[in-house]
């Protein structure tokens, strides 16, 4: 794993903007994987400012997102297909038939999951997957405990997940209880991956991810074994190394 320290928030978005940029430019069909939660906003408004700019265009891109709460229709507020519309891609000239989300609105769940993971194979798997880090060690919504073997699958979240998320909702009850996510070996098949971590409260699940053991109690370990990570934190997100 390589890592990169960088001075705060903004800078750790700049820099993972600048990785996704050079993807882009340099791939024909380039195949992002993305995720949603509060690290990746940054990186997200970069990426607006610099297509602004008219450094680079999305039209050839595809995405894959990470995970979607089941229940959630695309129209809910809180929903990750509602997020990533509002936050990244209406903003872009992005072709919306390339985007692809886990719909945790259909009935049969677990075939929604198969072709999901069919979908991200045909594509050619991944090219860069951006990850955020969930307090627990969750990457996606795999929380502890999942098998690295995991592929696209349905998730029941964890307390300290649902707290965490608590924040984007009127109420804790109002935080559903499944998802659907990517699974790790899924994240694994990615040739490269970017790690955001940012913010004190982040400190303890970075210390334990460089210096714990590999293990399935602590998802984010297994990305020790994959050949192309880079984790990008910032200095506050270091307190618990220094
Ligand atoms: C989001 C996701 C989660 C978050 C993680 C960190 O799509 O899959 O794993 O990346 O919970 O969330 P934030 O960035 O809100 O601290």
């Amino acid at each position: 794993m390589e890592i990169r320290k960088v001075e705060n928030y903004s800078e750790m978005s700049q820099t993972a903007s600048t990785i996704i940029i050079n993807t882009i430019k340099h791939k024909k069909s380039p195949v992002l994987g993305l995720a949603t939660g509060s690290t990746p906003e940054g990186l997200y408004q970069e990426l607006i400012h610099q297509y602004n700019n008219h450094v680079f265009s999305f039209k050839d891109v595809t995405t894959f997102n990470l995970d979607e709460y089941v229940g959630l229709g695309k129209g809910n507020p809180q929903s990750y297909h509602y997020y990533m519309k509002e936050k990244l891609f209406k903003h872009l000239d992005i072709n919306m038939e390339n985007v692809n989300i886990p719909n945790g609105t259909v009935q049969h769940l677990e075939k929604e999951c198969e072709n999901y993971e069919k979908s991200i194979k045909e594509a050619g798997y991944i090219d860069v997957q951006v990850l955020g880090l969930g307090l627990n060690g969750h990457i996606g919504f795999n929380e502890p405990g999942t098998p690295f073997s995991s592929s696209t699958h349905v998730v029941e979240l964890d307390d300290t997940t649902r707290k965490a998320n608590a924040r984007f909702f009127t109420s804790m009850d109002e935080v559903p209880q499944k998802a659907i996510t990517m699974g790790l070996t899924t994240i694994m098949h990615s040739k490269k991956i970017l790690l955001l971590v940012s913010g004190e409260n982040k400190a303890e699940p970075l210390a334990r991810l460089i210096n714990g053991n590999i293990s399935e109690d602590f998802p984010a370990s297994m990305l020790k074994k994959h050949p192309n990570v880079t984790i990008i934190a910032d200095k506050s997100a270091f307190v618990a190394l220094n």
